[in-house]
């Protein structure tokens, strides 16, 4: 099957790390505040993917959603990046850790496709290696069979993104990177998920960035704006194309954090907010 036209994609993700024993209420709550959009991974050591899916069945049985109202983002993660609570036989090939990853995320949700699946990380800091081509055509082994509507690759520098290219590899929908301000919002990888129309979602918006959110020139945006930093944070990076993320925990917060979709910043603001660490 040929690439799927990227289909709307949605404008906030509620990210459900480090949520553990209230990952189900707080999955639940976050649908009830308005998101549409869950970003988890089947990594037991920083995410409670099964609890998510409790959290989403909670939310069906209340008739707050339906599974077509949703956005499903989930992840692999290589051996490395989590503890002894595995879902695939790590003496399998990586083909099949992927086959077997992704079929006990559906069960953990209760779907039988998500809507976008992301490589979690390269399995080397410095290039695009085998082991990834490898994991990569099985991910879109499991795209073609509708399992993953889209790809995604997580944690990437601007050199695995052009070896990916190099490699005349199919690219991502998305691109999913912390986010640092003193690094011109990543600006390189930015730039190339532009040129090559990838999405590029951006995490730690906040916490990366103290700094930031403490600066005055927030503070004084803030104020005209009638926002908060925060809001403000979360406004630029939609001005910017940023899809962002936020793993809050607190309900006024969520309110907060998609109500900043109708904080609108001067081009001249977004433009200073965009160079403010440089
Ligand atoms: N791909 C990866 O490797 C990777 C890595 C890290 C994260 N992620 C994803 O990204 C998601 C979000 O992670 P994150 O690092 O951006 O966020 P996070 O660590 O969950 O933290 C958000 C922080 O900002 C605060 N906050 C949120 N909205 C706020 C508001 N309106 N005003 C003031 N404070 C606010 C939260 O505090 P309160 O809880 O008190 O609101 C919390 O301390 C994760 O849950 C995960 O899904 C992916």
């Amino acid at each position: 099957m040929p690439p799927q036209p990227p289909r709307p994609v949605p404008d906030f993700l509620y990210g459900t790390a480090w949520k553990e024993d209230r990952t189900p209420a707080l999955t639940e709550l976050a649908l009830r505040v308005g998101f549409r959009a869950i970003d988890t991974a089947n990594q037991r050591r920083h995410y409670f993917e099964e609890g998510v899916g409790q959290g989403l069945a909670a939310a069906y049985r209340a008739g707050v959603v339906t599974r077509d109202d949703l956005f499903l983002q989930t992840k692999f993660t290589y051996q490395p990046g989590q503890d002894h609570r595995l879902p695939y036989d790590p003496t399998a090939l990586l083909s099949v850790q992927v086959a077997q990853s992704i079929a006990s995320s559906l069960e953990h949700l209760t779907t039988d496709h998500v809507d976008s699946y992301v490589l979690h990380g390269p399995s080397s800091n410095q290039d695009w290696t085998d082991a990834d081509a490898e994991v990569w055509q099985a991910m879109r082994k499991e795209r073609d069979a509708a399992r993953t509507r889209l790809l995604g690759v997580s944690n990437v520098s601007l050199r695995h993104l052009q070896q990916m290219a190099a490699a005349r590899a199919e690219l991502p929908a998305f691109v999913q990177n912390r986010c640092y301000a003193r690094l011109g919002w990543d600006r390189a990888v930015r730039s190339f998920c532009r040129e090559h129309k990838i999405v590029y979602q951006g995490f730690s918006l906040l916490t990366a960035n103290q700094e930031v959110l403490h600066h005055p020139l927030i503070a004084s945006l803030a104020a005209s704006a009638n926002a908060t930093p925060a809001q403000v944070v979360f406004s630029f990076a939609r001005s910017i194309g940023i899809l962002p993320l936020t793993g809050t925990t607190n309900a006024q917060h969520m309110k907060q954090d998609l109500a900043s979709r109708d904080v609108k910043l001067p081009p001249e603001a977004v433009q200073a907010i965009e160079s403010v660490a440089d």
